[in-house]
């Protein structure tokens, strides 16, 4: 809990506040955290490089480009931060995060950033004041970064009034607490999750194939949502081209339900959850022809045999599984979902009807049913990473 091995990437701008830096840098390797400072390069007029590198214990990014001619790259950078924090945040560097005027390493990282983003203002009373910085904080927390707010005090012009940094206690403790919240909330650390998405191909000939228009979103958002909670996330996913943010999710691509159907079953034992969103072919050519079918006769019949039913496979093989599928029906939908949750030997079926509009395949919202064998619960319409949480929240519950 708290900071310790927590990786903070601290940028440091221009402000006369930058002096105040060192203090937090001494708190946060106090508390086991790892520091790795970088500065816009005006920051290095108001504090001593050699002062945070000796506290920080490694070296500080300015430039782009070192003097051995090799390059820092903001990418490593940014995906090695948990959390980047811009303290003190000058009206420069605010308006350059926030309209991406990308002209130095700091702007460069921020702007290939993945994880939390933390800012603690510092200006004059003006320009603190200022509709401009105004509109760029709103802007910047609009983007979902947490700002620090700046203090009543007296400011380095002699005026008094809003606009000093936060104090590096008040920082440090708004770090720790973000941090201490999200492990809280990891109600899935140390469970395996095993998720399928997309649809499968079923190759007819080296060129044509037999598929559907599941586009993966679903079982995306799912994976991301599980692995946000702390699980490790294995995704098993027919060909869509979506990718994936977290470090925490191995994903495994596959086009057919047969190569699904193995792929699954190399992590399934070891999986705590399994949940089947891929909209997986029933059928297949029962034989792929080596060349391209010519276009002869005016008609064509192609002979199809049953795909192995993965989920079933699932559920017959349950051991200590929570097994969940999914159900996507044109008629009798609640009756056919309630059947395939006890013919499937499941522990939860969601229900994503195509008559709802808006929902179901393609789209960036659903509107899901849940049953388990003793409950059942309707959601609105939601986007499919809201629809994945409340999908989640029933599975932990
Ligand atoms: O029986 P039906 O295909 O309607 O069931 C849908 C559920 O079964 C989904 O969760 C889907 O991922 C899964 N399924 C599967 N293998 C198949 C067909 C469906 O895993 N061959």
């Amino acid at each position: 809990m708290g900071l310790s091995e927590k990786k903070i990437l601290l940028i440091v701008s221009g402000g006369i506040a930058a002096y105040k830096i060192n203090n937090l840098v001494r708190d946060f390797i106090k508390k086991n955290a790892e520091v790795q400072v970088l500065m816009t390069p005006n920051a290095e007029h108001f504090v001593s490089k050699l002062t945070l590198s000796t506290l920080s214990k490694k070296p500080i990014f300015t430039d782009f480009f070192t003097e051995n001619g090799t390059w820092n790259s903001h990418i490593e950078l940014a995906h090695w931060a948990d959390v980047i924090l811009v303290a003190p945040c000058t009206a420069n560097t605010l308006a350059k995060m926030v309209h991406g005027i990308c002209d130095n390493l700091a702007i460069a990282t921020y702007l290939s950033a993945k994880c939390p983003i933390f800012i603690a203002p510092a200006m004059d009373l003006e320009m603190y004041q200022h509709p401009s910085t105004k509109q760029n904080l709103e802007s910047a927390q609009h983007f979902g970064h947490q700002i620090i707010p700046a203090e009543h005090g007296e400011l380095a012009s002699g005026l008094f009034g809003l606009g000093r940094m936060a104090e590096p206690e008040t920082i440090s403790k708004t770090i720790e607490n973000f941090f201490n919240s999200a492990e809280h909330s990891q109600k899935l650390k140390g469970k395996n999750v095993l998720i399928t998405a997309g649809p499968t191909y079923e190759s007819i000939d080296p060129v044509r194939f037999i598929g559907n228009h599941s586009s993966g979103k679903m079982g995306f958002a799912l994976a991301e949502e599980a692995a946000k909670l702390g699980a490790k996330v294995v995704l098993i996913s027919g060909p869509v081209s979506l990718n994936i943010n977290s470090k925490n999710i191995d994903i495994q691509k596959v086009t057919s339900a047969k190569e699904m159907f193995d792929e699954v079953f190399k992590h399934y034992e070891n999986s705590d959850i399994a949940i089947a969103a891929a909209a997986v072919s029933d059928y297949a050519p029962k034989e792929i022809a080596r060349e391209k079918i010519k276009k002869n006769d005016d008609n064509f019949t192609l002979e199809l045999v049953k795909n192995p039913d993965i989920l079933k496979a699932m559920g017959e093989k349950k051991t200590k599984q929570f097994l969940v599928g999914f159900a996507l029906e044109t008629e009798n939908e609640e009756q056919n979902a309630k059947e395939k949750l006890i013919r499937k030997n499941l522990d939860m079926i969601v229900l994503n009807s195509l008559r709802d509009e808006n929902a179901g395949f393609g789209n960036d919202t659903n509107k899901v049913k849940i049953f388990t064998k003793n409950s059942e619960k309707d959601f609105p319409l939601k986007s499919k990473t809201e629809v994945a949480k409340d999908i989640l929240g029933e599975i932990v519950r």
